[in-house]
């Protein structure tokens, strides 16, 4: 862990920054383990997990990545870049697999029998834009779940999504199913934070009940 302290989540959450600038030191695998395992532990729909996440951490690999991703130096700076992508054909090769863990840690059997069917018939009548939808909702909760231990583990993150699908595919010769989702850079800060971005009044994005209607917290 860095040799510091855990900062409480909430602390975590209110101090993140997208980092603008990493000091490039390498870090340890076992930082790095647990930070992946957080994204593991993320919820998906029907527990289908349909993420997959592409370590890279090799000087040369880092920076074809930021060749791929508009020449961002921040991709070639952080210590790890997790590339997370999703796979639309996963669920064909996991859902036994799903289904199996299930019933180790006591999933119902009408449950187990009902997955069986639904979840083929849910995901194989996406569309190609549904299935993109769908792997973003859930590779996106991995990709917070990870950012945020790495914020609470001491570490510096930057999420990403300025890259180019193609190249990021080329350089790290993915399948066809897998679509990239974000880049996380984590690492150590270097140089000055990027400006506080403020965010909207509470009263711009939140309702009660219905659209339109202000929220009030009575005490
Ligand atoms: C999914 C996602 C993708 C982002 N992509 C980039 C990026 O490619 N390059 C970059 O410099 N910042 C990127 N950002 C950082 C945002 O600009 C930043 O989060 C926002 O301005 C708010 O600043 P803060 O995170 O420091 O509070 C991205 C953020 C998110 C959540």
């Amino acid at each position: 862990m860095s040799n510091r302290k855990p900062k409480p989540l909430a602390q975590a959450i209110r101090e993140r920054r997208a980092t603008p600038s990493f000091d490039g030191a390498p870090m340890p695998a076992v930082d790095l383990k647990q930070i992946i395992e957080a994204g593991l532990a993320a919820p998906s729909g029907y527990n289908m997990q349909p993420w997959r996440f592409i370590v890279v951490q090799s000087a040369e690999q880092k920076k074809r990545l930021r060749a791929a991703s508009y020449n961002q130096p921040k991709v070639e700076e952080a210590s790890a870049v997790i590339v997370a992508c999703g796979d639309a054909d996963g669920w064909r090769r996991d859902l036994d697999e799903m289904i199996r863990l299930g019933r180790e840690g006591g999933m119902p059997e009408g449950y187990a029998h009902q997955a069986q069917v639904a979840v083929p018939n849910y995901l194989s009548n996406f569309s190609g834009d549904e299935m993109k939808a769908w792997l973003n909702k859930m590779v996106m909760i991995a990709v917070t779940h990870m950012m945020l231990t790495a914020e609470v583990m001491g570490y510096d993150t930057a999420p990403m999504e300025g890259f180019e699908q193609d190249k990021v595919h080329e350089v790290l010769r993915l399948p066809l199913s897998y679509s990239v989702v974000a880049l996380l850079g984590i690492g150590h800060l270097k140089g000055p934070d990027k400006f506080q971005s403020e965010r909207f009044n509470m009263a711009r994005t939140v309702f009660a009940e219905e659209y339109g209607k202000p929220i009030r917290f009575s005490e």
